[in-house]
């Protein structure tokens, strides 16, 4: 599908060579990365910088992106380069999809949430009032290059969020990444086995048709909370709670062990909050959700740590939404584990 290069020192080392492989992809060069990042390269191609923060990844800046592009005579002979976050990438690989019908783009990931999940999706997009990401297009990258070197500088809340996707990915398609999980939130062999979980499955099924929804673990409930919180239970926290919640789901069916459960709950790192949230409007937000899929879920549900199985799910959200509200959210559990 693409080219992913992982290796430490890849970017910060060998930006060149990089540089090389691009020009291959087109004439015509421009970075799109973002204000106040501590660091920069390729300082003699044109810059595109995002303001700060996700109200940026809009329509607003898509079009000033494409504006400074033609600004800069780009034509359908170009290459974009992200260096950034899941923000960056996202909105650099949409306006490549849209920009003279099309150019190439590579991906240079700088957060750990961006290395292990964002850049190498092929999902792209922007949002607008009505929600996030949902203008948007599927649309690989040319390559992906992955410097960890670039996770020194990252703040621990960001580190959270790419290592709760690290450990989804370990739930549904590697035991052997969960084990490694249990020793360290990070390490290059962890990256690369978390990237291979994802690469796989979406190499199956690239348009989200059947078996990509693998990935959605987690993230029904997990979305519903994000939202509901007003988006103060932060992404990386919201779907562990919803990873939580919906593996209890699976051991109510009698899918789940509960010894496997217990595990689970300890390496999500979940912890009360004090933001009071309704069950009632947790509810409401899935079940709208779930309208606009015509009442009809395929919810990914793990059988065992490592199994994730896609099911037709018509039942309810409400007992483990119950649950995770009683037990973790609005109560200190998490001693008893
Ligand atoms: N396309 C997909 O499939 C997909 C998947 C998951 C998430 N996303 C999107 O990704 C976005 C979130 O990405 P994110 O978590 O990377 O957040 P982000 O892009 O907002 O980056 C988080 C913060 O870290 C800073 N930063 C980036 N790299 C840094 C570094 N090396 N050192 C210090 N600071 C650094 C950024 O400037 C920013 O302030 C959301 O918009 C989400 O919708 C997309």
């Amino acid at each position: 599908m693409f080219e992913w290069f992982l290796e430490e020192g890849l970017v910060f080392e060998k930006a060149d060579a990089i540089l090389k492989f691009c020009r291959k992809l087109g004439t015509n060069i421009a970075v799109v990365t973002q204000e106040k990042l501590p660091f920069s390269f390729f300082d003699n191609l044109p810059h595109y910088y995002l303001p700060q923060g996700e109200n940026n990844k809009s329509r607003q800046q898509k079009e000033a992106l494409e504006d400074f592009l033609f600004a800069h005579n780009f034509n359908k002979d170009s290459c974009l380069i992200a260096i950034g976050g899941g923000v960056v990438t996202d909105i650099t690989g949409f306006t490549a999809a849209t920009f003279c019908r099309g150019i190439s783009y590579v991906n240079i990931p700088t957060t750990y949430l961006a290395m292990t999940d964002a850049a190498i999706s092929g999902k792209t997009g922007i949002n607008t009032f009505h929600g996030k990401n949902l203008i948007g297009a599927f649309y690989p990258p040319q390559a992906v290059f992955i410097d960890p070197r670039f996770l020194q500088t990252l703040a621990k809340k960001q580190k959270l969020d790419g290592y709760i996707e690290t450990l989804k990915h370990a739930l549904i398609g590697d035991a052997a990444l969960f084990s490694l999980l249990q020793q360290q939130k990070y390490s290059p062999e962890i990256l690369k086995r978390s990237i291979e979980v994802k690469l796989k499955i979406i190499t199956k099924d690239f348009y989200e048709k059947k078996e990509r929804i693998a990935l959605n673990f987690g993230h029904t409930i997990g979305h519903a909370i994000e939202y509901v919180s007003a988006y103060k239970i932060s992404h990386g926290h919201a779907v562990a709670l919803g990873i939580i919640a919906e593996c209890y789901l699976s051991y109510k069916l009698g899918r789940l062990d509960w010894h496997e459960m217990g595990k689970i709950f300890k390496s999500a790192n979940v912890y009360p909050q004090n933001i009071f949230l309704t069950a009632e409007d947790i509810l409401h937000v899935i079940k709208r959700d779930k309208k606009q899929r015509k009442n009809k879920i395929l919810l990914p549900l793990i059988n065992k740590i490592g199994e994730v199985e896609i099911i037709e799910y018509k039942q309810g959200f409400e007992e483990a939404v119950f649950w995770l509200l009683e037990n973790v959210l609005h109560a200190d559990i998490c001693r008893r584990y």
